[in-house]
């Protein structure tokens, strides 16, 4: 079975879109998969780090644009968007500390279903084998599964037999 992301991945892989958002950038692989499917990319991260790796991995792409900002500004760059991921958490191989916080995350999020298009979809990897995780996990659930059913489409895909296995939530804006 695939990875999560290699699941959102092939689900994102079924259409092409005009604008994506990696809202995690991390080394940029989430940024350039993106990229083969959007007419314009904008992707974020808050350490130079993810910004060296990614400018490295993009460097090609002129209809990528990588930013060294909170995904909380998105807005700033983008007024709206067709298809978003939020690979949250930490970099693996980075420092574990510098990870997704729940209340910027949630911020982020509240923003982007506004910005979102109809039938736009957002995913987030969501991890909860850490301690930030854990209580993101516990906001973002309890936010989506508000959502008005009638404006937003939510699924949640998740390992059954698994304990602390990262899970997938896919938001769809409805028309
Ligand atoms: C799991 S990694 C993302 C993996 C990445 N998408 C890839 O393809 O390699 C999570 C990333 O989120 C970044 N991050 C944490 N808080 C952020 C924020 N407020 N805005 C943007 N990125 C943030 C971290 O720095 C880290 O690089």
């Amino acid at each position: 079975m695939e990875s999560m992301i290699e699941f959102v991945h092939q689900r994102i892989s079924q259409n092409q879109y005009s604008i994506g958002i990696d809202f995690t950038m991390g080394n940029g692989h989430d940024t350039l998969f993106l990229a083969k499917y959007c007419q314009t990319v904008h992707s974020f991260d808050i350490q130079e780090q993810a910004l060296v790796s990614s400018r490295q991995l993009v460097k090609d792409q002129s209809h990528v644009f990588l930013h060294l900002d909170s995904h909380e500004h998105f807005l700033n760059y983008v007024d709206h968007f067709d298809v978003g991921i939020f690979n949250l958490g930490y970099l693996p191989q980075g420092d574990h500390h510098i990870t997704t916080q729940s209340d910027v995350t949630l911020n982020t999020l509240r923003q982007a279903l506004i910005a979102l298009n109809p039938l736009g979809h957002i995913y987030l990897v969501v991890y909860i084998g850490h301690e930030e995780g854990l209580k993101e996990s516990a906001l973002i659930d309890a936010y989506v599964a508000s959502l008005d059913h009638k404006l937003y489409n939510v699924a949640l895909f998740k390992m059954m037999n698994k304990d602390h296995a990262p899970y997938v939530l896919d938001i769809e804006k409805r028309k």
